[in-house]
């Protein structure tokens, strides 16, 4: 499919798995990108954020400029595709703007299911003072797709069930060997009876992630393990992610950690360069000590 394409493009090859950066406006790069991906995983430009470095929308117009995105990614992914959004809103004259609310209700309106909104809890965020409001611990990672039924693979996010369950699944009451209730009839229930034995239980729905540290010659960078946890449960082993807002590349790392093939997609030759030297080095480097993979080549 990237034969032929018009754009200035690198393609990193590990084994059997492709990283290729793609530097060009992604609404323009899409169209050689039809009906391929698994999932798109993207963090795009926050509205009035990051003037100095790229574009920036004002929250005003951001569900319109966001918008314009809606036909691409739909065309680019498979029926069974998933798209995920890393996003935060803002505070505007003191009040918090809904361009994000907004932005997710107008593509709800034109095709995709809002499958579920994932929250990424940042476990260092940035100190701060605000006179009506406190600092900013966490950002949306909206789920939407082409269907109600998406690819979804909880056995590969799964994590150690904790030390809490020895003691707790030790001798189990009456109510604990069968389904209980909620007593609010709200229509949960557990049976926890289920859990002896299990040593890994699937997570929830809240992302606990570090900011990145590092800088990583990017303004804003999202961490290796927020892609990658989305990667492994939206998209099959060596399916394709696409980033169409790619900036230093990290979705091509995780999609190369986690065995799958992936397209970086960024409007700036800079981040695309970036992007393509930061890929050869973090996985070289045997980057989160998933896989070691020798024999990059450019
Ligand atoms: C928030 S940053 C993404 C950072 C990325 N998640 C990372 O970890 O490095 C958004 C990126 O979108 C790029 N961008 C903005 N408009 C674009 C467009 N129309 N097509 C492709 N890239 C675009 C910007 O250059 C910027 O690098």
């Amino acid at each position: 499919m990237l034969e032929s394409c018009e754009f200035t493009t690198t393609t990193i090859k590990i084994n059997q798995l492709s990283c290729t950066v793609i530097c060009g406006d992604s609404r323009e790069v899409l169209k050689d990108l039809v009906n391929c991906a698994n999932l798109i995983v993207t963090s795009p430009p926050y509205a009035d954020a990051r003037k100095k470095h790229y574009d920036s929308i004002s929250p005003d117009e951001f569900t319109d400029w966001f918008f314009t995105f809606h036909n691409p990614f739909f065309k680019s992914l498979l029926e069974d595709g998933s798209f995920v959004l890393n996003i935060k809103d803002k505070v505007v004259n003191g009040v918090r703007h809904r361009f994000v609310w907004e932005t997710i209700q107008a593509l709800s309106e034109n095709g995709w299911y809002a499958i579920d909104d994932y929250i990424w809890h940042k476990t260092n965020p940035m100190p701060g003072y605000w006179p009506s409001r406190l600092s900013d611990g966490w950002e949306y990672c909206f789920h939407l797709s082409k269907t109600k039924t998406p690819f979804f693979n909880r056995e590969e996010v799964k994590k150690p069930i904790g030390e809490w369950s020895k003691s707790r699944l030790k001798n189990l009451s009456e109510v604990d060997l069968s389904r209980h209730n909620s007593s609010n009839e709200s229509g949960f229930g557990r049976d926890i009876s289920k859990w002896v034995g299990k040593s890994e239980v699937s997570p929830t729905n809240v992302i606990d992630l570090p900011l990145v540290g590092k800088n990583k010659n990017h303004p804003a960078v999202f961490p290796v393990d927020l892609p990658l946890f989305f990667i492994k449960l939206l998209c099959p082993p060596g399916g394709l992610v696409i980033d169409p807002f790619g900036g230093s590349g990290t979705t091509g790392i995780a999609a190369l950690m986690a065995g799958r093939n992936s397209v970086i997609i960024d409007n700036n030759p800079e981040y695309c360069e970036e992007a393509v030297s930061r890929i050869r080095r973090e996985i070289s480097n045997g980057k989160g000590s998933v896989w070691f993979l020798p024999g990059i080549e450019g």
